[in-house]
């Protein structure tokens, strides 16, 4: 969420004449877009801003001025607290405001002081933010649903970003063509808790409104049917919203990707009630159950917290049986990080640190050893790529298998953003490595039609 709320803050400043450059020591501006969801992310912050301050100082003593904005939700939560802590901060903005950017950047400009705007406003960012023109990736992330209304306790989100709310679909849509038009073949739809969209769009046929509330499963499907774009994901999801249609499309929509990241927190139903998750260990069991159901070839990913108030032994062991049962290809893992203002961080029975730490560490490599298998599995599998980016050596070019496996092989450039079948040789640390299977000097249909590289394909 925080590299496309990046990407678009980029966009808006694109007007006043400023381009994204490598360092900060040669930024006549820098953003610092914060994450607020653990202590150690929000602690990140200020260390980053000591540097800057020093940079700032070395700056002004060549006769140069720099800029300093802080972004993102620590900006949000903490942001009177940055401008007394650090006084050579310009800008603070929370996650709602990207859009006044340029105008509080003109004013910091001016010398006009420092400026603070963690409003919730009643207009969208997304209704003012300008079209992206920068060229984009052949993967490419699109917002459509931000912030949220449930309320698990150890989380800041919805403090954060607000409540739950959905672009309609019609500006989706337009996002979507733009990126399209800029080379993505592949869209990751984000939001905090994405399977709740419901984004107004025109009604169906056997609805009696003009007008009707558009789930993801519907969104899907209406992006699927465009013909150029090859691939879709979603993330993050929350179980107690995957719906009917929602599941029948990762039955029924071959583009919608078979992997999907579903975090459930725990395996012990104690510690999911007390983490307000709205689902048991059973209840996830199922719903993995009907997801596969729909495709059989599913693979998994979630997060964890291990260490939540009144973790027990027996707590603990739940939860990796529950990763055993699933059987995760991958998952995040942290230690509970108590978050000022939520309901959990008042709880009297925290674990003491010793024992997060152990329990992450044999969550982690149980998980590692399932990541390993599920990658060694590939090994004699022809997988579909799809071509993203040069690779390290020459003639060679790095893409994603269905799962979100980087794969590399030795393939033309005429095939990047275009799907090609590779056979699955080995197994790196983090990637796995292949050869073309078919033909390798067919073109790709990058910039041309999609059913090039469908044709690519089975040929
Ligand atoms: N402590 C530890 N992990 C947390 N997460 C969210 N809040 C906390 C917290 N207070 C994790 C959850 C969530 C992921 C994005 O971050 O696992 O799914
Ligand atoms: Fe946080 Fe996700 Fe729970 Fe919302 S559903 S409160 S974002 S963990």
């Amino acid at each position: 969420m925080n590299v496309y709320d990046s990407a678009r803050m980029a966009d808006a400043l694109a007007p006043l004449g400023y381009a994204s450059v490598e360092a900060a020591e040669s930024a006549d501006m820098v953003i610092v877009n914060t994450c607020h969801i653990r202590e150690k992310a929000a602690e990140k912050l200020f260390s980053e801003l000591g540097r800057l301050k020093v940079t700032k100082q070395q700056r002004a003593e060549a006769g140069r001025q720099t800029i300093i904005a802080v972004a993102g939700c620590v900006a949000q939560a903490e942001g009177a607290e940055i401008l007394r802590r650090a006084s050579h901060v310009d800008i603070v903005l929370g996650p709602q405001t990207y859009h006044r950017l340029p105008e509080m950047v003109a004013r910091a400009a001016r010398g006009a002081g420092s400026q603070l705007d963690t409003d919730f406003p009643s207009e969208s960012k997304f209704d003012h933010l300008p079209e992206s023109r920068s060229p984009g990736g052949v993967s490419a992330f699109l917002s459509v649903q931000e912030g949220c209304d449930k309320f698990c306790t150890f989380c800041v989100v919805p403090y954060t970003r607000g409540a739950e709310a959905s672009r309609p679909l019609a500006a989706v849509l337009a996002e979507a063509d733009g990126l399209i038009a800029r080379g993505a073949r592949e869209i990751t739809l984000l939001g905090q808790n994405v399977n709740a969209y419901h984004g107004q769009g025109p009604a169906h046929c056997d609805q009696g409104s003009n007008r009707a509330d558009w789930g993801l499963g519907a969104l899907i499907r209406r992006l699927a049917s465009l013909p150029d774009l090859l691939r879709l994901r979603y993330t993050t999801s929350h179980p107690a919203d995957m719906d009917e249609e929602l599941i029948a499309a990762h039955g029924n929509e071959p583009k919608l990707m078979p992997h999907l990241h579903l975090p459930v927190q725990s395996g012990s139903d104690v510690i999911l009630a007390a983490m307000n998750r709205r689902h048991s260990a059973e209840d996830y069991r199922k719903l993995v159950a009907r997801l596969r159901r729909a495709r059989s070839d599913l693979a998994l990913t979630s997060d964890f917290i291990v260490g939540f108030p009144g973790e027990s032994e027996a707590d603990f062991a739940a939860t990796l049986d529950l990763v055993r049962d699933i059987g995760f290809c991958a998952a995040y893992s942290f230690k509970y990080s108590p978050r000022p203002g939520t309901p959990a961080a008042a709880m009297e029975n925290q674990v003491p640190e010793t024992v997060k730490t152990e329990r992450l560490a044999r969550l982690q490599a149980l998980i590692a050893l399932q990541t390993q298998a599920f990658n060694r599995s590939m090994v004699g599998r022809v997988l579909p790529v799809l071509f993203e980016r040069p690779g390290r050596h020459a003639g060679q070019l790095v893409g994603r298998s269905p799962y979100l496996q980087g794969v590399h092989a030795a393939a033309p450039l005429s095939l990047l953003g275009a799907v090609a079948d590779v056979a699955i040789e080995e197994v790196h640390a983090n990637s796995l490595a292949g050869r073309l299977s078919g033909p390798a000097t067919r073109d790709a249909p990058h910039q041309r039609s999609n059913d090039r590289a469908m044709e690519y394909r089975s040929a």
